[in-house]
């Protein structure tokens, strides 16, 4: 129970990682947030912590909206009177190569992965200050922010939220507040660009499951413990760390190994 008498605001929390971490975070005695830009998709995630026995509400609204922003963190006062932790997990890629990429996708995903969280780190940041020196955040960033795996504006994005990470770590670590990055590799979920390439290729997830050093891609759950650790009190040292959650899919290259070693015979 490390978030007993905590309270904790998810964005997105309404569908795939948001949501396991939202459940993940309220059976551990959190009271949960769930912020989402699908007033369906966050009641969903809200009826399955009751259902478990948790305390959670849903607001909807945007990342990308000052206004709704503010209005979540009013409604979130208005009901549980603090704030200790906030999860930037928003996110959406739209445009995988560069020639598909225009102005206006390229806006769209830096706004949706980077500005927002900016935005919710700025406007909570306030709240995280009170939290008696063990408030914080965890940004959901993507392997896409270390290595090039397509979806390039995705990509900018979430190598800008990595430096967003730091600079938040380094001002506000003095006052009380950490933060801290978890960057998934592939996750099993209902995302949009998923479902279209599903959509393509039913068997996406294995076939990718071959570049896996565990053998699978990754299941909301496994980014759901890595983000519950860096946000617990016991995770206290940990302020400016990029937690990488993708099965050892950036420790290496196999391929350029095999043809490394390959040369020894
Ligand atoms: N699934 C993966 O393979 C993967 C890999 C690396 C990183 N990520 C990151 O993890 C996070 C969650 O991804 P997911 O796969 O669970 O996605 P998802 O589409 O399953 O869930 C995202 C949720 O965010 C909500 N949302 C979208 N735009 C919003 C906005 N402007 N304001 C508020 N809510 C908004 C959606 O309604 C949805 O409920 C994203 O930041 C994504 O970039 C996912």
């Amino acid at each position: 129970m490390r978030f007993q008498g905590k309270v904790v605001i998810v964005t997105g929390g309404g569908d795939g990682i948001g949501r396991a971490t939202s459940l993940r975070l309220a059976s551990e005695g959190a009271t949960v947030v769930v912020f989402d830009i699908n007033p369906a998709g966050a009641e969903a995630s809200v009826a399955a912590i009751t259902a478990a026995g948790g305390t959670a509400l849903a607001l909807a609204g945007s990342v990308t909206s000052e206004s709704d922003i503010a209005a979540g963190l009013a409604a979130t006062i208005a009901a549980y009177g603090k704030l200790d932790v906030l999860v930037n997990n928003a996110g959406f890629a739209l445009k995988a190569t560069q020639p598909e990429l225009d102005i206006e996708h390229w806006d769209r995903e830096m706004d949706g992965n980077l500005k927002g969280a900016w935005l919710c780190a700025r406007a909570a940041m306030p709240l995280l200050m009170q939290a008696g020196g063990r408030g914080n955040i965890v940004n959901i960033g993507s392997v896409n922010g270390l290595m090039y795996f397509g979806n390039p504006a995705y990509s900018a994005a979430k190598a800008g939220l990595l430096s967003l990470t730091k600079s938040l770590a380094v001002e506000y670590g003095p006052r009380g507040v950490r933060t801290n990055m978890v960057s998934p590799g592939t996750i099993q979920t209902n995302a949009e660009a998923w479902t279209k390439r599903i959509k393509r290729d039913p068997k996406i997830f294995e076939k990718l499951s071959r570049w896996y050093p565990v053998g699978r891609v990754g299941k909301p759950e496994d980014i759901a413990a890595a983000v519950c650790y860096l946000a617990a009190d016991e995770a206290g040292f940990c302020n400016g760390t990029n937690l990488v959650v993708d099965g050892g899919l950036t420790a290496g290259m196999p391929i350029m190994a095999d043809e490394l070693l390959a040369e020894r015979n």
